[in-house]
């Protein structure tokens, strides 16, 4: 198994991509810190827990530095240590932006931004002291390509990449690797509600022709999280069946 005793958060792992990643790390090894700000994150660890996964949920919000920090000390309480931290939840607020309040803004930069600082900057700490540590953050291609009416979000998934550069750089003399995936078009609750019309015209730009799923990105996750990564270092992978090129 590729994560064998190894202890991973993921957070949002309540629905989507989290959710197909707490699983497939559970069922390669790890143990599980699965936080989310939505309960139903209680039910995805007791159906974990009823396989003998070894897991634990923690409700709340990223962006409550408080919590975090507080979080994260329980958690090492509970299994000794944190080995993987996938920084994962994350929301949208779309809006053009002369249309685009400071709430809108405000609120999709506490959640994609700064709870990925409080996040990685708690659990950073815990694994300098293990001299190990796995950090994978979700960036997006709209990170890199932009998109309409998502200045809020692109303006997180952009500093995504940029935050993973700056920590590869500080946190790699402790065995701490930093990385990112980008993923494009992916089929989740949200982007199935998407009309079928404009679903359709986004996969005319997508090479393979098909949109993704949350195992594909899961998949990325395992691997960067993984040993077998252990000399990538500050990238930003991308995960769009050929969009980003
Ligand atoms: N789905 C896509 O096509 C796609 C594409 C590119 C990037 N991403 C990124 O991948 C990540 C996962 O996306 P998804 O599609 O699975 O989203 P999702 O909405 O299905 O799941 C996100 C999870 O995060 C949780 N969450 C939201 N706010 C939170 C907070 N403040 N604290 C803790 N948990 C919180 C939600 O409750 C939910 O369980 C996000 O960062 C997203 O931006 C998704």
């Amino acid at each position: 198994m590729r994560l064998d005793g190894k202890v991973a958060l993921i957070t949002g792992g309540a629905n989507g991509i989290g959710l197909a990643t707490a699983r497939l790390f559970a069922k390669e090894g790890a143990r599980i810190i699965l936080w989310d700000v939505s309960p139903k994150g209680r039910d995805v660890v007791d159906d974990l827990k009823s396989g003998g996964v070894q897991a634990i949920f923690q409700q709340l919000s990223v962006s409550d530095e408080a919590a975090v920090i507080s979080a994260v000390n329980e958690a090492c309480e509970h299994f000794g240590r944190i080995d993987i931290l996938i920084n994962n939840a994350g929301i949208t607020k779309d809006r053009t932006l002369l249309k685009m309040s400071s709430q809108e803004w405000d609120d999709v930069i506490s959640v994609n931004l700064s709870g990925v600082f409080h996040c990685t900057k708690a659990v950073a700490a815990v694994m300098k002291n293990q001299n190990y540590g796995r950090i994978v953050s979700a960036s997006s291609v709209v990170g890199i390509r932009g998109n309409y009416g998502q200045t809020n979000y692109v303006a997180t998934k952009s500093a995504i990449i940029g935050m993973t550069k700056v920590w590869a750089l500080e946190l790699g003399k402790y065995g701490i690797t930093s990385n990112c995936i980008a993923p494009g078009f992916i089929s989740t609750d949200m982007t199935d509600l998407m009309p079928e019309v404009v679903r359709n015209q986004m996969i005319t730009q997508v090479p393979l022709g098909f949109w993704g799923n949350t195992e594909d990105v899961a998949y990325a996750y395992l691997f960067l999280a993984s040993d077998e990564a252990r000399y990538v270092n500050g990238v930003c992978l991308n995960v769009d069946g050929g969009f980003t090129r």
